[in-house]
């Protein structure tokens, strides 16, 4: 798992140059550390996959990942439009200076307030239900739209990953979205597009293509019956990175390969034009590029079981416990030392869900030695909380060597952020 942007250096974890060791003591732990060209490099490959095959393919990336303004102006420079779920996204994306046609929203359960705002700022709106284009035809008529399916086919590295399924809250079944496209067009909207999301984490290409297919089947019968032109296929995002040292990595080369053919063909053979081909990763982008730094702050042997106990629990990184997702980890300041025994590493949370790994095969770990949790790029921090009142950590990036706070770990200061003693209180 020791691969760029990591490396070993005499037993000392290095990121982009930088050692772990350095970086947890400048910055303190725990801490997010991200390394920039991981990021990029991830970008490129899956942009080059399927530009080679199809031009006009674009990548939004899912800033629901991580949402830190550097990444996303990194993104930005690399091409990257971006996928966003809430007006807090909208908000950031656009700081970070993307151009409102370059955002894409889609809201699942969205009241008319938050509908307004992404009206106002002019970003595209998926439509996920009858009830939302409803909503927003009452604030007004977009240029463009595009209509969220489920394609009842779905994939993902747990249950509540999966989002296309008969029982799924997403999306809309062909028939309606055939009365969205039309209602829409009756309202005035010019131009559209149409899109798919089955999960995240997903390793296996086949669902995936499988879903795509049935996307472009829909897209095709809309077309047919509605005559809708469509601008933009989305096929969501979802490609999933291997976590575990014995997982195979999502083949991005030849999902690039297959996924293209297939749209190439149906979008001939249906008649569909040559719309852009869009994606939009979260996971796949940032997940390798981060690793999370934590001290050990006790070893505590019981008859039955060794803890290691850091100062990172569910409250920085909640994966392991919401998803009993595996994170691999590396003793940071002895990657050369043997492994010696199994230990659950568990955090400070008063609970005792709040683990990073259980029965994991560690080398002999001390207090104060500093752990490594890697691949912690997506949905750790953007998940993070304030859970048990303990402040957010710090996120610092590393390039070829540099390394600078992106964002300043919370104080005690911050706990008191927008509470007010109710004035019967203050005596
Ligand atoms: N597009 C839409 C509409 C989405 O809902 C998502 C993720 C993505 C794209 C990006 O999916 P990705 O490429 O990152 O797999 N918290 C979970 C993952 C939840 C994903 C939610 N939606 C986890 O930690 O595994």
């Amino acid at each position: 798992m020791i691969k760029p942007p990591l490396a070993n250096v005499n037993g000392i974890l290095h990121i982009d140059g930088v050692s772990a060791v350095k970086l947890a003591e400048t910055y303190g732990t725990p801490l997010y550390v991200i390394g920039e060209s991981k990021i990029r490099e991830n970008y490129r490959r899956l942009a080059e996959a399927f530009k080679r095959n199809y031009g006009k393919t674009r990548i939004l990336y899912s800033a629901k990942a991580n949402t830190n303004l550097s990444i996303l102006k990194i993104l930005k420079t690399e091409g990257a439009w971006v996928d966003v779920v809430s007006t807090g996204e909208i908000y950031l994306a656009l700081e970070a200076g993307f151009q409102p046609s370059q955002i894409l929203y889609t809201g699942v359960s969205v009241s008319e307030e938050e509908l307004s705002y992404a009206f106002k700022a002019g970003v595209t709106i998926n439509i996920d239900s009858e009830s939302q284009l409803r909503k927003l035809l009452r604030i007004g008529v977009p240029h463009t739209l595009s209509v969220r399916i489920n394609t009842e086919i779905g994939a993902g590295h747990h249950e509540y990953t999966v989002t296309a399924s008969k029982t799924s809250k997403f999306g809309v079944d062909e028939k309606t979205a055939l009365e969205i496209y039309r209602t829409a067009r009756l309202a005035g909207v010019e131009k559209f597009g149409i899109h798919m999301h089955i999960g995240s984490g997903i390793l296996n290409p086949d669902p995936y293509i499988k879903a795509a297919e049935r996307l472009l089947q829909v897209a095709k019968n809309i077309h047919e019956v509605a005559g809708v032109n469509f601008e933009f296929v989305d096929v969501g995002g979802g490609i999933g990175v291997p976590y575990r040292p014995d997982e195979e990595e999502f083949d991005i080369e030849g999902f690039a390969d297959k996924l293209t053919v297939l749209f190439k063909e149906k979008i001939q053979s249906c008649g569909l034009g040559e719309p852009e081909l869009w994606l939009e990763p979260g996971r796949y982008l940032v997940a390798e590029s981060t690793i999370l730094l934590t001290r050990v702050n006790m070893v505590k042997q019981t008859p039955y079981r060794k803890f290691v106990g850091v100062d990172a629990g569910f409250n920085v990184l909640i994966r392991p416990t919401m998803y009993g997702s595996y994170h691999h980890v590396v003793v940071a300041n002895r990657l050369n030392a043997e492994p010696a025994e199994k230990c659950d590493i568990v955090g400070p949370i008063c609970e005792s869900g709040d683990f990073l790994c259980r029965e994991r095969l560690l080398p002999e770990v001390a207090e104060g030695d500093l752990i490594a949790v890697l691949t912690a790029g997506a949905y750790g921090y953007s998940m993070s909380s304030q859970y048990n009142s303990r402040p957010r950590p710090a996120e610092v990036l590393v390039k070829n060597g540099l390394h600078e706070v992106i964002r300043e770990r919370e104080t005690l200061q911050d706990l008191l952020r927008g509470q007010k003693t109710a004035s019967w209180l203050n005596v």
